[in-house]
């Protein structure tokens, strides 16, 4: 394929579409990202980035002069051979998912007198794409093409991975359209998987359920680990190393969030139950991961007893390390649940914030947050806390209860450090005998 330079808009400056929108402009294309946000587009002007996000500050600075920036959708779509839909899909009520921002873009297009292509990257129900082209050629718009290129980005390593990914996935309705996608992509070394524009849509949100899955079912085989005395540290590694199995998404942990997981498995599950299907190890898979995230609380309950008027430090806010994103983070469930046991709770985080947050404090170091507390749970793996002074932490701790709940840390380094550490699904220190928990606690 040749790397002929195209003109593509992409509609939404959010995580997905700066990330695209670098990308294509560093594989040579004249790129317009349009959001209905003034404030971002303004920033992104400046020079100034909105997210955090490794590597993609560098890459919108290198390719400055082929990127540009607008709240109008005119200069967008003038001489685009592509529109990238890139916009937010977040959960209704119901679970489904929340296409109203996919239908404005769509709506708001102008009718164009040559072929351009209208590329789904946000994440839709399978038969989005279907409704799309009806909805086009509604308008007498038959000449607009469609195709489902959908996004494997990891927050974190998004760069990364749109750059050098797994695979390249594109389904359209019409072969030109497919042609064109797979030709935009031209330097990018990867399989390309063309399919039918249902089964592109499918596969995004299989390949997140299949990783959800996963993350179940290490959850699962930790809590029997720690009913058994079996590691599951140890049990990952011996399983990982099966081919067949793999090493990858196998970390226990207090569950997985984002803006991605927990809504794209809401969609999957609601997209079966409205065509009849009960998907029902998708269900358990859910089930799973709320409970995961509530585990926590137990097991301080355990060690502390009742929670009222304890102080404790949740380590990590953002839903993984590497990204100021709290979408669905394990660690805004924990500081509620923590607060409604009448806890108090202080929560570090190097870069996230949120303003969902209502009477925790939001501190700026370790320090802060565990100065005085009762225990601290580690919710994020931040790199930095590999290196933090444990010893000198402990000492200015009421007392050193500490849950790992990403197995991040060296256990006999805390427990050397005067820690009575635990991880997920590993040998806990035995309890202390001074907390006195209520019968239900017990599991
Ligand atoms: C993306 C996808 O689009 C979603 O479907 C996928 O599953 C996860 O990632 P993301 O980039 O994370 O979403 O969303 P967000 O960071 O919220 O950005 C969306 C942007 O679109 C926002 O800047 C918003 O202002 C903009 N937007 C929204 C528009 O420009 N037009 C609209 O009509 C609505
Ligand atoms: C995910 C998909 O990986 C990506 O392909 C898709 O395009 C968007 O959704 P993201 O949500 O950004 O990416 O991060 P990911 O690294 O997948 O982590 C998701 C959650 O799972 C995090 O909360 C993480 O802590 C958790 N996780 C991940 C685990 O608990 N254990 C693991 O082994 C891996």
């Amino acid at each position: 394929m040749s790397t002929e330079q195209r003109k593509v808009a992409i509609f939404g400056a959010g995580y997905v579409g700066l990330v695209t929108g670098a990308c294509l402009a560093d594989l040579g294309h004249d790129v317009v990202v349009r959001d209905v946000l003034p404030d971002r587009i303004e920033a992104l002007r400046r020079g100034e980035v909105p997210i955090h996000e490794p590597g993609l500050d560098e890459l919108l600075a290198r390719n400055a002069g082929r990127l540009s920036f607008t709240t109008e959708v005119a200069e967008a779509i003038d001489g685009a051979d592509f529109v990238y839909v890139a916009v937010g899909t977040p959960p209704t009520y119901s679970g489904d998912a929340d296409l109203a921002s996919v239908w404005t873009v769509i709506d708001e297009l102008p009718d164009v007198d040559r072929r351009i292509v209208v590329v789904m990257k946000s994440t839709v129900p399978v038969g989005t794409g279907e409704k799309v082209r009806h909805r086009l050629d509604a308008r007498g718009m038959h000449h607009v093409g469609y195709a489902s290129n959908p996004e494997f980005t990891a927050e974190g390593t998004a760069v990364r991975d749109f750059m050098r990914p797994d695979r390249i996935v594109v389904g359209a309705f019409d072969e030109r359209d497919a042609d064109a996608v797979v030709a935009l992509h031209a330097g990018i070394d990867a399989p390309v998987v063309r399919s039918d524009v249902a089964s592109a849509e499918m596969i995004k949100l299989a390949a997140n359920a299949a990783l959800m899955t996963r993350i179940s079912f290490i959850n699962e085989i930790a809590n029997v680990c720690e009913a058994t005395g079996a590691d599951v540290v140890k049990v990952a590694e011996g399983i990982g190393l099966d081919r067949r199995i793999g090493k990858s998404f196998l970390k226990a942990g207090v569950g997985f969030g984002g803006s991605c997981f927990p809504k794209d498995s809401l969609a999957l599950k609601q997209l079966a139950a409205n065509s009849g299907y009960h998907f029902q190890l998708l269900n358990a898979v859910i089930e799973v991961n709320e409970l995961q995230k509530r585990r926590v609380v137990g097991k301080l309950r355990e060690r502390l007893g009742t929670l009222r008027g304890t102080t404790v430090a949740l380590l990590g806010l953002a839903f993984k390390p590497n990204t100021d994103d709290t979408r669905e983070a394990p660690a805004l469930v924990l500081a509620g649940r923590l607060l409604a046991e009448g806890a108090d709770v202080r929560i570090w985080d190097p870069i996230a914030r949120s303003s969902e947050l209502h009477g925790v404090d939001q501190v700026d170091t370790v320090g802060e947050a565990v100065a005085g507390a009762d225990a601290v749970v580690l919710v994020t793996e931040w790199p930095e806390l590999a290196d933090a002074d444990w010893g000198a932490l402990r000492a200015t701790m009421a007392r050193g209860v500490m849950i790992d709940g990403r197995n991040f840390l060296d256990p006999d380094a805390l427990r050397a450090a005067g820690y009575e550490y635990e991880g997920i699904g590993r040998a806990a220190d035995p309890l202390s005998g001074r907390a006195e928990p209520a019968p239900a606690d017990r599991r």
